[in-house]
Formats: C-alpha cells, sequence, structure tokens
C-alpha cells in the first residue's frame, strides 16, 4: 500500500466566529499556550510521519506563511544574547516538514480548498487537517487513520460520537461497525450538517480526513451544497459508492478552536501539559468560586 507522505491544511476561513480578534490576525495563528494554533496541527503531521505539507491560504493569512519560514534577524539576535531555549522555538517550525502554500483566490467552501491544492498532491493519497480541530492524543490522530489506510487501502476520516442536539454542527457518517475492530465504522452514507431529526446517526466526522487521491475527481464535480459552498463531504457522500470509505472512531480528545469556548479549553488542556503555569492557573481558579 503507498505510504502516506502529503497533506493538506485548508486555512483559508475567514475566523467569523471569532471576531473581532480574526479581523486583522489569521484565526490559525491564535496561541494555544505560546504556539499558534496551526504549529499544533503541522507539529501532529510531522509526528505522523508527513514529510510535505500544503497550506491553502487566502487574503490576509501571510502571516501564517511567515510564521513558518526564517528569521535570520531574530535567530541571531537570541543566538548573541545566548537564549538558546528561545532560538530552538523560533527555528522548530521552520524544520517540521517541507511546506508549500496555494491561495484559494474565491471563498468557495472547504471542498474547492482542498481542489486547489490538487497539483501539489498529484496521485497520491493524503491526510486533511481542518485547523479548528485540535486533538491530544498519545498516537497522533493522523496516525491512527493513516495506519487504518496503509491496511486496507480505503479512505479512512476521524470519527467522534456527538450528543443528536450537535449533529447541525458537523458532517455526519453511518454504516455498520466492523465487528473485529469496534473503532472502525464501513460508512455507507454522509450528510453534511443535518439537523437532529435528518441525522443518520451522531457519529461526526472530525477534521482528519486520509483521502485517495480520486477524490479530486469527485471534487471536481461537486457543485454547491450546504452554504452555497462546495463540501468536502458531498464529494465523499458521492464517493462511497464506488471507492468505499471507513470511519475510525479515534483515540484522543478533541478541541474546537474555531469555537471561543472550544478554543479557551484548548488552552486549557495544553497549560496543564506545562506544571509551572498549572499551578498558577489552579491558584487562580481556587480564588474564583464560581458564582
Ligand atoms: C467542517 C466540515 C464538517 C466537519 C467539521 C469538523 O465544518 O465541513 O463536515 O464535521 O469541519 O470540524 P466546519 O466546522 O468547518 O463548518
Amino acid at each position: 500500500m503507498a505510504r502516506i507522505r502529503k497533506a493538506v491544511i485548508p486555512a483559508a476561513g475567514m475566523g467569523t466566529r471569532f471576531l473581532p480578534a480574526t479581523k486583522a490576525i489569521p484565526k490559525e495563528m491564535l496561541p494555544i499556550v505560546n504556539k499558534p494554533s496551526i504549529q499544533l496541527i503541522v507539529e501532529e503531521a510531522a509526528a505522523a510521519g508527513i514529510e510535505e505539507v500544503v497550506i491553502v491560504t487566502g487574503r490576509g493569512k501571510t502571516d501564517i506563511v511567515d510564521h513558518f519560514d526564517a528569521h535570520p534577524q531574530l535567530e541571531e539576535i537570541l543566538r548573541r544574547a545566548g537564549k538558546e531555549a528561545l532560538l530552538h522555538e523560533v527555528v522548530a517550525p521552520t524544520k517540521m516538514v517541507k511546506l508549500s502554500t496555494v491561495r484559494q483566490q474565491r471563498p468557495l467552501g472547504l471542498g474547492h480548498a482542498i481542489l486547489c491544492a490538487r497539483h501539489l498532491i498529484g496521485n497520491e493519497p493524503f491526510v486533511v487537517f481542518l485547523p479548528d480541530d485540535l486533538v491530544d492524543a498519545q498516537r497522533p490522530c493522523a496516525r491512527q487513520l493513516m495506519d487504518v489506510y496503509e491496511e486496507t487501502g480505503k479512505s479512512v476520516l476521524a470519527l467522534m460520537n456527538v450528543p443528536r442536539s450537535e449533529t447541525h454542527m458537523y458532517g455526519i457518517a453511518a454504516g455498520s461497525v466492523d465487528p473485529n475492530d469496534p473503532r472502525r465504522v464501513v460508512v455507507d452514507r454522509l450528510v453534511e450538517k443535518p439537523s437532529n431529526e435528518q441525522a443518520p446517526s451522531t457519529l461526526a466526522v472530525v477534521g482528519r480526513y486520509v483521502l485517495d487521491p480520486v477524490v479530486f475527481d469527485w471534487l471536481a464535480r461537486t457543485v454547491p451544497g450546504r452554504g452555497d459552498e462546495i463540501q468536502l463531504t458531498d464529494a465523499l457522500a458521492s464517493m462511497v459508492t464506488t471507492s468505499g470509505i471507513l470511519g475510525y472512531l479515534f483515540e484522543g480528545n478533541r478541541f474546537d478552536a474555531g469555537d471561543v469556548t472550544g478554543y479557551l479549553l484548548a488552552n486549557l488542556n495544553w497549560a496543564h501539559k506545562q506544571p509551572r503555569i498549572w499551578s498558577q492557573i489552579e491558584d487562580f481558579v481556587r480564588s474564583h468560586p464560581s458564582k
């Protein structure tokens, strides 16, 4: 089975759920503790074994590109000051993967954004990382899906059970559980953001997908759907009948960093890994009993 080397991160969205913070700053640059959230995504990609990442950007997103570029002047200042740890932090994002960018010129939807990367992905399976979805897992979420792809040769979607009242926020997958592995689902239906009455299940697609390159042909044929946008879920819904798609109930905790509360929880989750910061947060919480 083809080894997966490449990934696409669509990062052209306007971040309206986070205004006014995202008026002049790309939402992907908002920090989780001291790193822009998109760096956590690229770190997950690198940890999963991805070598090349294509970031799909749009107007106002150049800060993202700068973040992953070298900054010789700053590096020199830190080197001269003997600030080796900070120097390492500044250099690390430039070395994690081989990065390229492509612009989505019009906001025509997630499916269209991925199609913009077609010429850089070519005829290889690849991973899509939606940067709003941060997943803290022992084994990177993308790696969990890649292992299933490398074993089966089928596209694999990250799945998570959600309350029925939340189906309208997600692509929803329905199918049958693999009797040999309760984490695997053979998907037979996909619907983008159905109402709770119409949802065929409560299995939500989270922003990690391992995709066979045939998806590009389906995306090219997909007409605008929900929100008048070309939806990845719609292309996958067509592809499911011919190519077969698996879902995988991944291990780990997912945070919606595109939502204010989800973003704050993500900050707490990653702050919890740093004892010095966490003890100050505990002190703060102790001195602020809930109202
Ligand atoms: C996108 C996808 C949706 C998926 C979700 C996961 O929606 O369109 O199918 O379930 O990401 O976060 P968005 O949240 O960008 O509107």
